[in-house]
């Protein structure tokens, strides 16, 4: 997610927006950008890939007089990292700027139809069809208020945006649907930004934006209405939190932050992609379609490869493969797979896994399985990342930057990208299709609601962990596709509170972890219902036979496992299909709160880097 900042200032509205952008440097960005009505009523624009330092000296060699302007800076998320593809976007006229977090889902449709009005579009994003349509509702009517609040009715999707005209130089007018705006309140002055810390050094007096609003700031005055016109009432709230706690929204730690943005991403990975009722996925970046059709009928292997969290992701994905695609699926870390005698060829699909795109065993895989001929469509979250640049196809996560070590938003996000790819290999090779391709749309589109839900049941996470802190050693099991979700709940827990945990199949326990359980040993167990859910409850009996503390990942309203686990961490019920999505959400919170109470340095474990760019 990209950094907003806006102004109506007493002071240099150049000065108050790159500071305010500095501010929010920490989340990282690949591009940055300014504009700002001058001293003539004209908007002044200034862009810079790179860091801000560039934007600064832009803004040094050619300064710029004016009180009120926006700034941003990018991570991007549909176009390549570019100046024409920075923020903010000028409207084919040059009167109006504008600036957009979110995605805009029918941009396509928008654009075909601006295009066939004869505008020129300057950039790849979604974006710029926003600051365009504005512009010719700005011809018919006589404020931008009116002109954004039309165009609003048009699109769909979600955002954050900031707007600018130089006809009305003492106004801002912004709107939020699912990308979050706060606004600054001072006298005589009037803020604006994504997130708090960027309007710490102006006011502590906010509004935090709720979706449907649009608000319209001049100096002293602010209004906030819905999309009909009609007046709102937001009470400003006084913030108390220091910059550093500002920067994570009020949590303790990125990860905590994170862990709780899980459902705004699940929901943001799916726009624009889902069409539950024809029960299909469209999957297309650039214009482009992320996994050709000759493509996707050629094949007859997939291969998943990928390094630590993103091959748990990974290992849950060739469930999805095989099910959806019902092709023969392959599993490997990138570390062994690039030294091993492997076998892929033009009729292999590989899908690299990557949070980062930059993962040196990852990059290498693909390298080699590129030139044996074998079409790689990667799962990334970093847009313009190194593997983007390596394959044939990407599929974004849209998880924005992940700033806490351990992983949590970009290994969901990465599960929800593999559910779609494979999806939509299996309606284009018809292995999927009819009412259950329908079903399996419709359960992942639920899912981050569930996620939201089991994220309600932290203070009881927090009370059990405050149980089990003390011991050295947890056994983490699973089956079926929970399997790879207890490896993933185990290095959770190993990465941020060095406890040891070994995640195991449960059928497997028998042949060997059997042997370390004996009085109160704790033994996490994902058991929510589905084909296995019997065997895996046979396994925790053993468990407990040997005196085991049976801790379950149960789902609501099962009474066995309460029956039966020491310890139940609930979360609601979940299709099968999905449920990996969910259930790693208290293993997450475990991980966390234990980590928390020994005192670990939970956003920097030690020897732990976020992205692993050597060998
Ligand atoms: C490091 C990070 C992990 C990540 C792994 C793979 O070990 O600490 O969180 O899962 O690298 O990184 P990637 O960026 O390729 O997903």
């Amino acid at each position: 997610m990209c950094g907003i900042v806006g102004c109506v200032s007493e002071i240099n509205a150049t000065r108050v927006l790159l500071r305010g952008l500095e501010r929010l440097e920490y989340r990282g960005y690949d591009s940055a950008g300014v504009a700002v009505i001058d001293g003539n009523g004209d908007l002044a624009l200034r862009r810079r890939v790179g860091k801000l330092i560039h934007l600064m000296d832009a803004v040094d060699r050619e300064p710029i007089q004016g009180n009120v302007g926006i700034g941003h800076t990018r991570w991007a998320t549909h176009g390549g990292v570019t100046e024409p593809n920075a923020h903010p976007h000028l409207s084919y006229d040059g009167n109006i700027a504008l600036i957009h977090n979110g995605i805009i889902e029918n941009y396509e449709v928008l654009k075909r139809d601006l295009v066939g009005r004869g505008r020129t579009f300057h950039s790849e994003t979604d974006t710029e069809t926003l600051v365009h349509r504005i512009a010719e509702h700005r011809e018919s009517c006589d404020s931008l208020y009116e002109a954004v609040r039309r165009t609003l009715a048009e699109v769909e999707g979600a955002y954050g945006i900031v707007v600018i005209d130089r006809r009305e130089p003492d106004t801002i007018v912004c709107a939020r649907e699912q990308s979050p705006l706060v606004v600054g309140v001072k006298e005589g002055e009037a803020y604006l930004a994504s997130d708090v810390p960027a309007l710490l050094d102006y006011t502590r007096d906010v509004i935090f934006l709720e979706d449907g609003d649009i608000a319209v700031l001049r100096p002293g005055e602010i209004s906030i209405t819905d999309h009909d016109g009609n007046a709102i009432e937001r009470s400003i709230t006084r913030i108390k939190w220091d910059l550093s706690q500002a920067e994570k929204g009020g949590y303790r730690h990125f990860m905590l932050k994170e862990t709780h943005e899980q459902p705004r991403v699940l929901g943001e990975i799916m726009l624009g992609r889902i069409d539950a009722a024809a029960g299909r996925v469209n999957l297309v970046e650039g214009g482009e379609p992320v996994l050709p059709e000759d493509v996707a009928s050629r094949v007859d292997r997939v291969v998943l490869i990928a390094c630590g969290t993103s091959w748990h992701a990974a290992l849950v994905g060739a469930f999805w493969f095989e099910s959806f695609a019902g092709l023969p699926v392959q599993v490997d870390y990138a570390s062994e797979f690039r030294y091993r005698t492997f076998h892929v060829d033009e009729r292999t699909l590989v899908v690299p896994v990557s949070q980062s795109g930059e993962t040196a065993d990852t990059l290498a895989a693909v390298k080699e399985a590129r030139r044996r001929g074998a079409p790689c469509v990667a799962i990334v979250n970093a847009v313009g990342s190194s593997m983007t640049r390596e394959v044939d196809g990407v599929l974004y996560t849209r998880a924005g930057p992940e700033i806490g070590v351990a992983s949590t938003k970009a290994f969901t996000t990465q599960l929800a990208g593999l559910y779609l790819l494979a999806h939509a290999l299996g309606t284009m090779r018809g292995t999927l299709g009819g009412d259950a391709a329908r079903a399996r749309l419709e359960e992942l589109a639920g899912v981050h609601d569930l996620v939201a839900r089991a994220l309600e049941q932290e203070s009881a996470i927090e009370s059990l962990a405050a149980t089990v802190q003390s011991r050295e050693d947890f056994l983490y099991l699973g089956r079926g596709l929970n399997y790879p979700v207890a490896l993933e709940g185990a290095l959770k827990l190993k990465e941020i509170s060095y406890i040891h945990a070994e995640g195991y199949p449960a059928g497997e326990m028998k042949h060997g972890p059997i042997a370390l359980i004996d009085d109160g040993f704790p033994v996490v167990c994902v058991a929510t219902p589905g084909a296995v859910y019997d065997k895996v409850f046979n396994n925790l009996e053993e468990v407990r036979a040997r005196k085991g503390r049976v801790i379950a990942v149960g789902a609501e309203g099962d009474d066995r496992i309460a029956g039966l686990a020491d310890d139940v961490m609930w979360v609601p019920g979940a299709a099968e299909a999905v449920a990996p999505i969910v259930n790693v959400v208290p293993l997450q919170l475990l991980a966390y709160h234990v980590a928390l109470i020994r005192g670990c340095d939970i956003d920097q474990p030690r020897n732990l880097a976020k992205s692993v760019t050597v060998e």
